[in-house]
């Protein structure tokens, strides 16, 4: 066992658990944050998607030791996260979500994108994307969505 001291959207966590215990399950099965879904599990699909310490990470492959003093962002923070907010809007409105399965990971990874480079370009937003893999929309309107979502930051920024 390992006791683990983080922030999990900004909260102080201690909590004990096996060693082998992936960050996924600590998210879903102990803190009850059941947003973050598990798709592949071995890092290909991107549907586990967190932001762990500025990066978007999959969190089927970080194990609970890695976890220790770091600061976790899940998609349960979109009330309180203005870019994760306005991502969420602009998914919705442009029919980028359709089954939902992959919506948390894609608003992760692309928060991560706009925190860094509020500004990307359609080759950066493809890039910071490309780990999530999405069944139902072909992409299109998950990339406009990341777009939108930056112009309309920006200007909320002026
Ligand atoms: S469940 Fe983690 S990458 Fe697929
Ligand atoms: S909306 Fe269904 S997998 Fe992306």
């Amino acid at each position: 066992m390992i006791a683990l001291k983080f922030t999990v959207n900004q909260q102080d966590i201690e909590i004990t658990v096996p060693d082998s215990m992936r960050l996924l399950d600590i998210l879903r099965e102990e803190l009850n944050l059941t947003g973050t879904k598990e798709g592949c599990g071995i890092g290909e699909c991107g549907a586990c998607t967190v932001i762990m310490d500025g990066a978007a990470v999959n969190s089927c492959l970080i194990l609970a030791e890695q976890c220790q003093g770091s600061r976790v962002e899940t998609v349960e923070n979109l009330e309180k996260d203005k870019i994760l907010s306005q991502l969420q809007e602009a998914f919705l409105e442009n029919g980028a979500v359709q089954c939902g399965f992959c919506t948390p990971g894609m608003l992760m990874s692309a928060k991560a994108l706009l925190a860094q480079n509020p500004h990307p370009s359609l080759e950066e937003i493809k890039t910071a994307l490309e780990g999530n893999l999405c069944r139902c929309t072909g992409y299109v309107p998950i990339i406009e969505s990341v777009q939108k979502a930056a112009e309309k930051l920006g200007k909320d920024a002026k």
